[in-house]
């Protein structure tokens, strides 16, 4: 077991840069000083295990570089300890690991995410944009009936907003719900390394949980097919046309857990942004025409996803560095988001900042977020209507942030309601 340990302890290396970004508890209070040590090296770090960059140029270019693949879990790693970890791990699907979008490259890439693509475009989202506004109003309308005056906006809302608006769109009934954000909840490390063991087994138990789940889900709807996403998918695999059962579950199952653990972190940090630059919120009362640039903003500021990475696949040259075959540059898209080459004085929280969009929190190229403008929309319609039916909302407590690397986001934040409007 101590040579497991080792493995799943991987990412951690003492005097390493990169270990100090990702492992540092103060950076993520504070990222800046971290940022600011990296700049001051160069648009490009090579740290002892990885090459990393917060410069946005270089992050813009990498995502569409045809030079560089995604990561898949596992395989950077020397053969034997992959052989290990290979064992070690259970059969459930992986976010990083193929058949997952996120871990593969065309001709597979393209097929699934055309599978999928369709229901996802800004056309397509806008369309929801009514069905949005009623589950948010029912979500609030509780609120205010159960009589509350104090509570974690995170689980009162954040969390039930998106995961209702994706449950819908790919069937998954009402009662699964609680059940599914739990499992998301011990999964989402998974994007991380260096986790610990007990970390490590914890995340295997929401993989395999998430994975019995969703197999079931999909005979239920083999039998009761919908009017959604996920039975128009069961459909065409049926037909054997486009996906097989394990392609099936891993592009449901991203889609799926996509949809509910990014956006609960955009709406929580977003309300403490606002919470906190009352300004700010009066700016956005004054014109609510200014609510899709705040919540770019926000996305710049507190990119829910801070990073990733990218796998040269041959020997390349970058910003004057020789990159090997299997070199991993770790594309910090939290950082690229704060640098003041783009955006002048990055730090700061400016609802009407007029190049606010240009932020990289969806990433870039092909494998840009499939669900930027359900995101975006989801964002816009939840804050702007809980800042309408509340708008005296107020900090309750500083609440405690998600203890993940990649994924960034509060577990909880209290908050006094005041009186509804
Ligand atoms: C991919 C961020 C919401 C579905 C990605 C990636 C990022 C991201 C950074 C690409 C990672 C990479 O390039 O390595 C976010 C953020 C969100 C959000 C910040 C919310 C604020 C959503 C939602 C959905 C979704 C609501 C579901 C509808 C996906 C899928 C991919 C993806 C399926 C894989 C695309 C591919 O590899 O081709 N997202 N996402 N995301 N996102 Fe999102």
């Amino acid at each position: 077991h101590g040579f497991i340990r080792f493995i799943a302890k991987r990412g951690v290396k003492i005097n390493d840069p990169q270990a100090k970004l990702i492992a540092d508890p103060a950076t993520r209070e504070d990222p800046k000083p971290v940022y600011k040590q990296i700049r001051d090296n160069g648009t490009l770090f090579d740290s002892r295990v990885v090459s990393l960059t917060v410069d946005h140029r270089v992050v813009f270019d990498l995502l569409r570089s045809d030079d560089f693949r995604t990561v898949i879990q596992g395989a950077n790693l020397p053969a034997p300890l992959r052989a290990i970890e290979k064992r070690t791990r259970t059969s459930a699907l992986h976010p990083l690991a193929p058949p997952s979008l996120l871990s593969v490259e065309p001709p597979s890439h393209t097929r699934y995410r055309k599978v999928v693509s369709s229901v996802f475009t800004v056309r397509a989202v806008n369309q929801m944009r009514d069905r949005l506004q009623v589950t948010a109003d029912q979500l609030l309308d509780e609120l205010v009936a159960s009589g509350v005056g104090t509570v974690d906006i995170v689980d009162a809302y954040c969390a039930k907003l998106p995961v209702a608006v994706i449950s819908d769109i790919l069937g998954v009934p009402p009662e699964d719900r609680d059940r599914i954000l739990k499992f998301g909840e011990l999964a989402a490390p998974s994007l991380d390394f260096g986790l610990t063991w007990t970390q490590f087994r914890l995340v295997e138990k929401g993989l395999q949980g998430f994975d019995e789940w969703l197999a079931d889900h999909i005979e239920f709807l083999r039998a009761n097919p919908g009017d959604n996403l996920m039975s128009e998918l069961i459909a065409s695999s049926d037909d054997g046309v486009f996906l097989d059962d394990r392609e099936l579950r891993a592009t449901a199952g991203l889609v799926l857990a996509a949809g509910f653990e990014t956006t609960v972190n955009l709406l929580g940090s977003g309300i403490n942004l606002l919470i906190n630059n009352p300004d700010q919120l009066a700016r956005l009362f004054e014109d609510p025409s200014l609510w899709s640039n705040a919540v770019d903003e926000m996305l710049r500021l507190e990119s829910p996803v801070q990073m990733t990475a990218r796998v040269a696949k041959h020997p390349v040259e970058v910003e004057g560095h020789s990159l090997a075959t299997g070199r991993t540059v770790v594309c910090v898209l939290a950082g690229a988001n704060r640098d003041p080459k783009v955006f002048d004085d990055p730090d700061t929280f400016d609802v009407g900042r007029p190049n606010a969009n240009k932020h990289l929190s969806f990433s870039g190229g092909r494998h840009f977020c499939l669900g930027a403008a359900l995101a975006r929309a989801e964002s816009e319609v939840g804050l702007r209507t809980l800042f309408e039916r509340f708008p005296d909302l107020s900090s309750a407590g500083a609440g405690v942030k998600r203890d993940t690397r990649v994924l960034r986001g509060f577990l909880t934040l209290p908050v006094h309601l005041g009186e509804p409007a």
